[in-house]
């Protein structure tokens, strides 16, 4: 069995984390080894750089903030994406490369091929081989985590038309990879959602396995 790596993007409150959670559960249900992973974060180096991003208390320059969650990825490439996959594990991503691109080239304005060339580095190579994008209006999207009770963090803090360029920044990148992107609208019911999601990663499932999976 080849593994896959599936990533979910998307603005903040878009539903990532809770789509990401159902597609682990589903393919677990159908015997497949599914491994999550969380960005920035996922190892015990990645999970410190983590509180450094997302404290509010601490100023970090865009080109600092861009090589921090680098670093962050870098290990997590390293030490749980790549041997997952390599054991024939469908790895998920609770944002990649993708985010960099839309929060700090589209978002935060750092020169895309700058953030392209810095991302290729700590990628190692690895390209997701699905991305599922869950499009929403930001507004709509931190409205969902402040009335489940969240504080906002740093990046969450960041203004209005900060997060109207990252999901512009998104979009524009799903038109550049269509093959590689699934758009969906955040708004879509959570179970219509999942079950899309769930066809299509097993249709990249079988792709990559010749026809044959579980
Ligand atoms: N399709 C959906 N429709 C309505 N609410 C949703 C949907 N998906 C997620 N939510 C809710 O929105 C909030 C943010 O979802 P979450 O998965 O944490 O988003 P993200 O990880 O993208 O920030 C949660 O309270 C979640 O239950
Ligand atoms: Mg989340």
């Amino acid at each position: 069995m080849k593994g896959a790596f599936i990533t979910f993007e998307g603005v903040e409150g878009a539903g990532k984390t809770s789509r990401s959670r159902a597609l682990c559960k589903s393919l677990s249900d159908l015997g497949f080894e599914v491994m999550p992973t969380r960005e920035p974060g996922g190892t015990p180096v990645s999970e410190r750089i983590r509180d450094i991003l997302l404290d509010t208390g601490l100023v970090t320059p865009p080109a600092c903030e861009l090589m921090l969650f680098l670093a962050a990825r870098a290990a997590n490439v390293e030490q749980m994406v790549t041997p997952w996959l390599l054991k024939g594990a469908v790895v998920l991503g609770d944002r990649f490369t993708d985010a960099t691109l839309a929060y700090q080239a589209f978002g935060r304005g750092l020169a895309r091929g700058d953030v392209e060339t810095a991302c290729a580095f700590a990628a190692a190579g690895i390209v997701p081989d699905l991305t599922v994008l869950l499009d929403l209006d930001p507004e709509l999207g931190l409205e969902r985590h402040a009335s489940a009770g969240r504080t906002p963090d740093r990046m969450e803090e960041a203004g209005a038309p900060f997060h109207r360029r990252v999901r512009e920044g998104y979009l524009q990148l799903s038109r550049e990879n269509p093959d590689r992107f699934m758009v969906l609208d955040g708004k879509l019911p959570p179970e219509r959602l999942d079950d899309l999601i769930l066809r299509r990663t097993l249709q990249v499932l079988r792709e990559k396995n010749g026809g044959l999976v579980r």
